[in-house]
């Protein structure tokens, strides 16, 4: 099967922040997780270029567009290996193949008689690059997600007939209820289309820093057109030499954040039936992380910075506080202090501790090498958790597939205190239960290290090195997949104190 997992394309207007690595580490899990189950996998992430929110932000830096594109490209970029992030492709809206394939789909859109020539006359956001109406109008007309006065645009812009998508979109979301998750998000989208769709602003006249419109050349596209597509553009010239939308297309999460919304749901799939492009099988929508109960964001000032987290910490620290401490799907506050309980007493005390006592007793209690004894079978129910922990991430729910590796981290941690290794080990006569004891740990160890490989992707390679059973691949997940009469190397701390 192949697996086709995206994240949003981030602006440039400014450097990265927590909120971008959120949803790239998200998606990296999903990733990961599915190379695990063998597979074929395809993720992207990358930057949007374009548009007035980055052309502004260009002009109060005093650089052109293009130079401060390059500049915080290169950030984002740069970004995705220092979280461990293993995208296969990172798209600039700026690379040529995108714009000459863009240009194209937009044609076609164009020909199949969905534009026509309009005046736009009405409130806009250069921040949000979006036109606001109704409730997303906030008081004495500003915009509610950036706080700043809305303005009032008119000007001669071709449209995108949406209000002819009504009902097939309404027919696509009654056809798949879980086109997006989680719930209360589709009954969000499905009530904007509800409302009745109005036609759409497809370009802007009055900027320069955009895709050229091929029937007219005054014209950009309006950003968000450009922008979305690269989902699909991607795919064609990711791989030099090889077209991979057969492969991939269409894709099978789009992960986003809720103020984006609007344009996946529904501006998304109507464009790509104009295009006669298929849909995307899922968009999954992840909350805000919240400082002090506000968004966090670039503009707003209340940042925490990524880069810095996982210098002090690593990038396994910043990946499992982000999805176990901030449910995937709904808002959380994220602060320093939480971050580093979270840091001591899960990764260093749970987990941390269960990889190195169990190691410890191994080479204390048997020179290093794991006894060859049967499994101890009380623990069946509690390793055999695979196909549970997979069912949950087919489905993005990634804080609950963490949440149950970790009650069998802290079962395992319980069984050591119940069998006390090292009472048995004072006693001749137990020696073949100590073996058991033993080997039962390792292999939980094991199991649970192969399971959490793609939330910590550095820690669990350790222990798994220091297991000398490098397996990762899915199968590996079963209890009694792996052999006993291994030899354990040393491991230092996995979490040290900082
Ligand atoms: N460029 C558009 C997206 C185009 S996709 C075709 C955009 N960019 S953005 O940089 O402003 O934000 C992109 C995404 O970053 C958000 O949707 C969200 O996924 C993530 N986040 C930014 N701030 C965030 C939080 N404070 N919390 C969680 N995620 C946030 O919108």
């Amino acid at each position: 099967m192949s697996y086709y997992v995206t994240t949003p394309i981030y602006y440039v207007n400014a450097a990265p922040h927590l909120g971008h690595a959120y949803t790239t580490i998200a998606a990296d899990v999903m990733a990961r997780h599915m190379r695990q189950r063998g597979e074929e996998v395809f993720f992207l992430t990358g930057t949007d270029e374009h548009g007035e929110p980055v052309a502004q932000a260009a002009e109060r830096a005093g650089v052109s567009p293009r130079e401060l594109a390059d500049r915080n490209a290169q950030r984002f970029k740069d970004l995705a290996p220092l979280l461990e992030v293993s995208n296969d492709f990172f798209i600039r809206t700026s690379d040529l193949p995108h714009v000459q394939r863009v240009q194209d789909v937009l044609q076609t859109v164009y020909d199949n008689g969905h534009v026509y020539k309009g005046l736009y006359e009405g409130w806009y956001c250069p921040r949000c690059a979006d036109f606001k109406s109704g409730t997303e109008i906030g008081p004495d007309n500003t915009c509610p997600i950036h706080g700043i006065p809305l303005e009032w645009e008119h000007e001669e812009n071709w449209f995108f007939r949406l209000s002819e998508f009504q009902k097939p979109l309404e027919d696509l979301f009654d056809r798949r209820p879980d086109f997006v998750a989680p719930r209360a998000r589709y009954n969000e989208a499905r009530a904007f289309i509800d409302q009745g769709l109005q036609d759409v602003s497809l370009t802007r006249a009055k900027l320069t820093w955009g895709v050229p419109v091929p029937w007219d050349d005054s014209q950009v596209f309006y950003v968000w057109f450009d922008a979305l597509l690269n989902y699909y553009t991607a795919l064609s010239y990711a791989d030099s030499g090889r077209d991979l939308t057969d492969t991939f297309w269409p894709a099978t999460y789009h992960l986003i954040g809720k103020d984006i919304l609007k344009f996946h749901s529904i501006y998304w799939p109507a464009l790509l039936m104009a295009a006669e492009i298929e849909p995307p099988q899922h968009l999954y929508v992840h909350g805000f992380l919240l400082q002090e109960g506000q968004k966090m964001s670039k503009s707003l000032g209340n940042v925490i910075d990524p880069i810095q987290v996982v210098d002090t910490y690593g990038a396994d620290a910043l990946r499992h506080y982000l999805l176990r401490d901030v449910t995937f799907g709904q808002d959380g506050s994220v602060s320093t202090t939480a971050f580093e309980s979270r840091y001591e007493s899960e990764l260093a005390n749970e987990y941390g501790n269960l990889a190195s006592r169990t190691i410890a007793m191994v080479h204390r209690y048997r020179d290093g090498v794991v006894p060859r004894a049967d499994l101890d079978p009380s623990l069946n129910g509690d390793l055999e958790i695979a196909q549970h922990v997979s069912a949950l991430v087919d489905k993005a729910d990634l804080t609950a597939a963490l949440e149950t590796i970790w009650q069998s981290v802290r079962r395992l941690n319980r069984y050591v205190e119940e069998q006390a290794p090292w009472q048995l080990a004072r006693d001749d006569s137990q020696s073949a239960a100590l073996d058991t004891v033993l080997r039962s740990l390792i292999e939980g160890l094991r199991v649970l290290t192969v399971l959490l490989h793609a939330y910590l992707p550095a820690a669990t390679e350790r222990v798994l090195t220091a297991l000398d059973q490098p397996r990762t691949d899915y199968a590996a997940a079963a209890y009694g997949a792996g052999e006993g009469g291994s030899g354990l190397g040393a491991l230092e701390p996995l979490f040290p104190k900082r």
